[in-house]
């Protein structure tokens, strides 16, 4: 077991390895506490190159054990230059991280199986959780994989893709007439009702070390090197600020030398609390969401002041992208470098442009993307930007309009 304790970030109360989710004492929220001088005695490059091809073969620095049998493991998705889009934004290179590869096409899969691992410790046997769509679909295709229940509190008004890729894998979903942000009320309030494993109540503090692995695979794809900055998308704040926590991590236990990575952070316009407080130097203050990329949807973001702290620590930045580039963006992933990314793909690039725009990034610098949700799921800002050739079943036609036919 490599954590040891939970330990407040306010307060530093300390409590065992259960499912407590907030400090009792102050209602700060808790992170796992390790032994680094342990780990860096006992993990090394190797170590870690002789385990599994997923998350798992970072089970050292995480909170649970390896799964006995992994079903379903999510991570070491591929890590792929795009030069042609590199060059369209002004930057020497740029990596997508692409994690639409997990097997529910986001990397909530990598959240949720640290998550579940923990679950299956204390004996819980619902997997629950409040979503804005893509961690609904982790919870429930996790909970089919390991034979548990599966219960997803979401907006009524998701779209419908993310519905279905849900409901297809047995899980019970509330939609709920509300917004992100009751949906998560809701869920507080049920995690002391219900014997259930909320995934980002309860166990939140094992749920968002799940995506230090996102780090911990950047770096070791590069051959244990470090990029410049790395883009990431906000909605509770939780991904990005533990990506630069993986970075930190990889180099207290000596397996990189460099610096953490610059961390510049996306939202979209229409819920930008994390931006408008980075610009602002002040605390996050919620917002009524009104934006296309719905998976970022929260007004009331649980790691928001986390973040613009992890902004400035590292030297990045959060930038809230115009609804109406959010789109074009998908667009321009997708037909510069064959990716189709979802709405917050369209935020995360629209953040790049934004950094490279105020110079904050340029032509020296080493950039990775995460693309952490697919295109498929969110089609509707992109469907309405293309016009199919409509043609009749025959070669003269084609040949003509091609003006060939001789
Ligand atoms: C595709 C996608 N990217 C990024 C995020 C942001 O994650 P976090 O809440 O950790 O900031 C989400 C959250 O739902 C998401 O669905
Ligand atoms: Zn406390």
């Amino acid at each position: 077991m490599p954590a040891e304790s939970l330990r407040c970030r306010s307060c530093a109360t300390e409590y065992a390895l259960e499912d407590i989710g907030t400090c009792t004492a102050c209602f700060g929220p808790l992170d796992p506490v390790y032994d680094w001088a342990a780990l860096a005695r006992n993990v090394s490059r190797e170590t870690i190159a002789a385990g599994p091809a997923s998350i798992w073969r970072y089970a050292p620095l995480l909170p649970v054990g390896a799964p006995d049998e992994a079903r379903l493991a999510p991570g070491l998705t591929p890590l792929v230059p795009a030069r042609r889009l590199a060059e369209e934004v002004g930057v020497r290179e740029l990596w997508l991280k692409l994690d639409t590869a997990n097997p529910t096409h986001s990397f909530k899969d990598r959240v949720v199986a640290v998550a579940a691992q923990k679950a299956r410790e204390l004996g819980l046997e619902t997997l629950a959780c409040s979503s804005t769509g893509n961690l609904a679909n982790a919870v429930a295709a996790r909970a089919a994989a390991e034979g548990m229940e599966a219960a997803v509190f979401c907006p009524a008004d998701l779209e419908p893709e993310k519905l279905v890729a849900t409901a297809v894998f047995g899980a019970t979903i509330y939609a709920v007439r509300g917004t992100y942000d009751d949906c998560s009320r809701l869920t507080v309030e049920l995690s002391f009702e219900l014997p259930w494993a909320f995934v980002n109540v309860g166990l939140r503090s094992y749920y968002a070390e799940g995506s230090k692995t996102v780090a911990f695979e950047i770096a070791e794809q590069l051959g244990w090197n470090v990029p410049d900055a790395v883009v990431a998308p906000i909605a509770s704040g939780s991904l990005y600020s533990k990506i630069a926590e993986g970075f930190d991590q990889l180099r207290q236990v000596g397996l990189i030398d460099a610096a953490t990575p610059r961390l510049i952070g996306g939202q979209a316009e229409g819920c930008s609390p994390v931006a408008a407080a980075f610009a602002a130097d002040a605390r996050v203050t919620p917002v009524r969401p009104q934006t296309v990329a719905r998976s970022l949807a929260i007004g009331n973001p649980a790691d928001g002041d986390k973040a613009v702290a992890t902004a400035r620590s590292t030297g990045g930045a959060i930038y809230g992208v115009v609804e109406e580039e959010i789109g074009p963006n998908m667009a321009l992933l997708a037909d510069h470098a064959g990716v189709f990314g979802e709405t917050a793909a369209g935020v995360t690039l629209g953040a790049l442009r934004e950094a490279v725009e105020r110079g904050e990034l340029g032509p020296e610098d080493r950039v990775v993307l995460v693309v952490t949700g697919d295109g498929l799921k969110t089609p509707g800002p992109v469907s309405g930007l293309f016009e199919p050739v409509d043609i009749e079943a025959d070669a003269d036609a084609v040949l003509e309009r091609l003006g060939v036919l001789t």
